[in-house]
């Protein structure tokens, strides 16, 4: 008989609300000291069995150009992983529903990554805890233990050591999306190229943004939004500074890349200024869409 079970996972997309970025590791990583945000907006995976020892992905939505679908897609990954880990030796298929943009640096990669570890061990009832899920996590990329964490922390070592911290409130946000995405090593590279032999501090959260973020302060927190791959994506896609220009003009609280780029986030007062500041930045033509969200969001979780 055919086996019909199918579970469904969802993963939020992040931005980082400060990225302080330490001198490069021996490793090729670097050390971050960072406060990940987690977003309304989310893809989700779909699980469902297939021939044992397969792991096949297909990946549906409006804008997947560039999302593989061998064994380097993320979520793929995360499902081998899970099962070498687990001892499973049953297959999986992943449907994923990708609304996250791609290569972007809101971690779309990443949310399936986390959605598929939920969804697989949810369908292979693998009775892992979440600790040992966040261990795996780690494995399969920097971001994904924040994906799979959600809500409002702080990450160092890599970005896979997390703490969570206190908020208070909503946020709400625009996304500018570009036209096309950013090689992450690439933007890591060009910070590395620009900072040439001169010594790197130790990256420190600034204790300013967690106070803002504790008494649910938008204002202040846009104060303190910093991300030192900014100025490395900038340099490597300059029409960011017109994106960045456009929103400041429009109102926004404040304007950042997010992540490693290229899309540029925007802080609003309340969900209507996002509504509004996201029909005004598309109908300016500097970005490709601009999608109004809000945070934090609970990390991932089966839904179905
Ligand atoms: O961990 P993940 O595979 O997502 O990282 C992708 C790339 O981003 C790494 O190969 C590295 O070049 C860069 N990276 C980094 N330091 C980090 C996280 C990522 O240099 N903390």
């Amino acid at each position: 008989m055919r086996d019909e079970r199918r579970v469904r996972a969802c993963a939020p997309a992040k931005v980082n609300l400060y990225l302080g970025v330490g001198p490069r590791r021996p490793d090729g990583y670097h050390d971050l000291a960072t406060v990940f945000h987690a977003l309304d907006l989310a893809d989700d995976v779909v699980a469902e069995p297939a021939d044992p020892g397969t792991v096949a992905v297909s990946v549906h939505g409006e804008h997947t150009a560039g999302v593989p679908t061998d064994e380097s897609n993320l979520a793929a990954r995360a499902a081998r992983v899970l099962a070498r880990y687990a001892g499973v030796a049953a297959g999986v298929h992943l449907t994923v529903h990708k609304r996250i943009p791609v290569a972007g640096g809101l971690a779309g990669g990443s949310a399936d990554a986390a959605a598929a570890l939920v969804a697989c061990d949810a369908l292979w009832e693998t009775g892992c805890g979440r600790a040992e899920l966040t261990t795996l996590a780690a494995r399969v990329g920097s971001d994904v233990p924040f994906c799979l964490h959600g809500g409002t922390a702080l990450g160092s070592g890599r970005g896979e050591r997390l703490v969570p911290v206190m908020a208070t409130g909503r946020l709400h946000w625009v996304l500018a999306v570009a036209d096309g995405g950013l090689s992450t090593p690439r933007v890591y590279g060009e910070l590395d190229a620009a900072r040439g032999r001169r010594p790197v501090p130790a990256p420190e959260v600034p204790t300013g943004l967690l106070t803002a973020l504790r008494t649910g302060d938008a204002a202040a927190v846009a104060g303190h939004l910093a991300n030192d791959l900014q100025a490395p994506a900038l340099r490597l896609r300059p029409a960011l500074a017109r994106t960045l220009a456009a929103g400041r003009d429009l109102g926004a609280l404040r304007g950042i890349v997010s992540g490693s780029g290229p899309t540029v986030v925007f802080l609003v007062s309340d969900v209507a200024a996002a509504e509004r500041l996201a029909a005004d930045l598309l109908a300016t033509g500097e970005c490709l869409a601009a999608l109004a969200t809000s945070g934090p969001a609970a990390g991932a979780r089966v839904v179905a």
